[in-house]
């Protein structure tokens, strides 16, 4: 039987990977997700938009179980949160908060972490590990820095090592929250360049971001949120121009700083 291409694979198969359906979550005593409906399917490549705030990061966080959902509900590859165990077909970046620093780990020490949730007993022993976390280290640019301390590294690469982690337990889901977020252009584009080939093996990824930037041609649709509600849900091209559908997107919902900015749609899009 001929073997099926990866394009084939991203457009026959359409099952759902994610499934966030009416979901509604609380911190503190504030409503920060209002009835989010977001789905990602097989081979799909989804980005994430809205401005500061509007409940980005939370909706990623109560896919991967990390913020409980007050109402609605979460599927992972068709099976409900609370049954799904098989945490080694994801790979999640959360969103950088501090810089490095802090945990004395080498650059081999945190990727290969993000092997564990595939090895027995927790122990890094095989070959195919050690091939997996040098393998995951080398697509992000970093084999030189290896064993070195990630209190060593600048914030972009401690990015990147973050990034490696989540590649190393060769997930078939990707979840990254701004991955780009202070990474240079330079590095950007090599990051570009693995998403690309992930994608091209058929990896599913949900990424929050602010700008597509260079990741742009590998976008097949946007969700927008602004205050815990998605008010765009479709390609990233036709249909998210201000006043062409009915959400009426303005420069505040795609980057913070609004006016003047520059825009997560493609270029053009918002006038
Ligand atoms: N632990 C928390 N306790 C209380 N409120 C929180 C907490 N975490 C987030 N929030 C609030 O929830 C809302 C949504 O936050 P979230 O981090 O999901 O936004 P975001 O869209 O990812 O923003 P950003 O672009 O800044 O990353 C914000 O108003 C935020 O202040
Ligand atoms: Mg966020």
């Amino acid at each position: 039987m001929p073997q099926q291409t990866s394009q084939e694979a991203r457009t026959v198969r359409h099952d759902a990977v994610i499934s966030l359906s009416s979901a509604t979550a609380t911190l503190g005593s504030r409503p920060v997700l209002r009835g989010v409906d977001l789905a990602v399917r097989r081979g799909e490549v989804v980005a994430l938009l809205g401005a500061n705030g509007s409940g980005k990061s939370t909706a990623v966080r109560s896919v991967i179980g990390q913020v409980p959902l007050t109402g609605g509900s979460v599927e992972l590859f068709g099976t409900p949160l609370k049954q799904f165990r098989q945490w080694a077909r994801v790979g999640y970046v959360p969103q950088r908060t501090t810089a490095a620093g802090g945990v004395p780990a080498t650059v081999r020490e945190v990727v290969s972490s993000g092997r564990l949730s595939r090895s027995r007993l927790g122990l890094l022993s095989s070959k195919t590990d050690k091939a997996a976390v040098d393998r995951a280290i080398g697509l992000v640019g970093l084999a030189d820095r290896a064993k070195d301390s990630v209190s060593a590294l600048s914030g972009g690469q401690h990015q990147r090592v973050l990034i490696a982690r989540a590649l190393a337990s060769e997930p078939e889901l990707l979840i990254m929250d701004e991955p780009m977020a202070g990474v240079d252009l330079a590095s950007q584009e090599i990051l570009a360049g693995t998403l690309r080939r992930q994608v091209a093996a058929g990896v599913s990824v949900l990424l929050v971001l602010h700008e597509l930037g260079p990741l742009e041609p590998l976008i097949d649709r946007t969700v927008v949120l602004r205050d815990g509600l998605v008010v765009h849900d479709g390609p990233p091209t036709a249909g998210a121009l201000p006043g062409h559908d009915d959400h009426h997107l303005t420069k505040e919902d795609c980057h913070p700083d609004a006016a003047g900015a520059a825009s997560p749609l493609p270029t053009g899009l918002l006038s």
